[in-house]
């Protein structure tokens, strides 16, 4: 089937039928071959692309960064700081503006409603960096990594541990049941995704003979897992206050040797990153310093194990999005 991308935003899953994200892992794959055998592919000379960016990052930003030099694009760079949108200027207004100079605009921040009233108005491809609700392009790496893992993504077994209401849950449930990947989430009740959200998935995994199962034990969670993957339990964005309640509700969804060995022999470890392992960051000391806990969502003897895909996961980022950069402007997409 022949699937043309030109023109298009990338702002959701939902928005892109499964032929269109095989198309999509199946470029980043033939760029990942290019860039580890130096084969120069700059088939995008003289763009101009914006990053828009109202919450930090580094995987994110360094890999459309990367991957738009790669491509021979030139990149704007704003911070959280630096622009004038919402404070000053509209949403519409500053898609109108950013639209009339560039050829493609990313955009990482708040509610998803954001990203659809800049791609309405922009009039060039919009890409979702990362909302509150969903994180479209980290999934595009997550299910790269799983392919070279394993070979395959149907009939796969993904266990999602911890709060099942942020943008890596939904946007994990929603790429699993377009690719045919079984979904469970392990988490308790109240952080359950929204019933609409997986009604929705749950007619598409029945089109695509997976299933989205909600399970509030762990280890019954995660029994016959192939794929274990956790995130912070708390996002950006949210209130400092929220740290309490989360740390009661998600310390028994750590992700650590007992749920790993839980887990298929061949089971690999995911994270979107950055995590909570060790203490060697502010949040994680300060953390420690209030609550008494080491490491959060994974225990740092799992995150440094030889199943931890993460490292891959993050640098796939780079190749994911230079296809998804590639596909919706290029003219020679096919
Ligand atoms: N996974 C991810 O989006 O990382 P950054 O927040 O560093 O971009
Ligand atoms: N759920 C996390 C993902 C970070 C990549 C957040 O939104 O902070």
């Amino acid at each position: 089937m022949k699937i043309n991308l030109k023109g298009r935003n990338f702002l959701k899953l939902l928005d892109y039928t499964p032929e269109e994200i095989r198309y999509l892992l199946d470029l980043s794959k033939d760029f990942k071959l290019k860039k580890q055998n130096n084969i120069e592919h700059k088939y995008l000379t003289g763009k101009n692309i914006v990053l828009l960016f109202e919450k930090t990052s580094t995987r994110t930003r360094c890999a459309f960064e990367v991957a738009g030099y790669d491509l021979g694009i030139n990149v704007t760079y704003l911070d959280p700081n630096s622009s004038q949108m919402g404070k000053k200027e509209s949403i519409e207004d500053t898609a109108k503006v950013l639209g009339r100079m560039y050829d493609g605009i990313e955009y990482r921040g708040f509610e998803q409603y954001i990203v659809e009233m800049l791609a309405k108005n922009a009039h060039v491809p919009v890409w979702n960096g990362l909302t509150n609700e969903f994180h479209p392009t980290q999934m595009l790496a997550d299910l790269m990594t799983i392919e070279e893992n394993f070979g395959y993504l149907k009939g796969i077994n993904l266990v999602f541990c911890g709060d099942g209401r942020n943008n890596v849950a939904n946007s994990l449930m929603v790429a699993s049941a377009k690719m045919g990947i079984n979904f469970t989430l392990a988490s308790p009740k109240e952080l359950w995704p929204q019933q609409d959200l997986i009604d929705i998935c749950k007619d598409i995994a029945s089109i695509n003979n997976s299933k989205i199962n909600f399970e509030e034990d762990i280890m019954v969670a995660t029994k016959n897992a192939d794929v274990i993957y956790t995130d912070v339990w708390v996002s950006m964005g949210e209130a400092d206050e929220v740290w309490a309640s989360r740390i009661k509700l998600l310390s028994k969804y750590q992700v650590n040797k007992d749920v790993m060995n839980n887990a298929n022999p061949q089971a690999i470890f995911l994270h979107c990153l950055p995590s909570f392992h060790d203490l060697n960051t502010t949040i994680g000391k300060d953390i420690n310093e209030k609550f008494g806990l080491k490491e959060m969502e994974v225990t740092d003897e799992v995150f440094r194990s030889n199943q931890s895909k993460v490292f891959d996961e993050a640098e796939n980022r780079m190749h994911t999005i230079k296809a998804v950069v590639y596909a919706t402007l290029s003219d020679n997409d096919e």
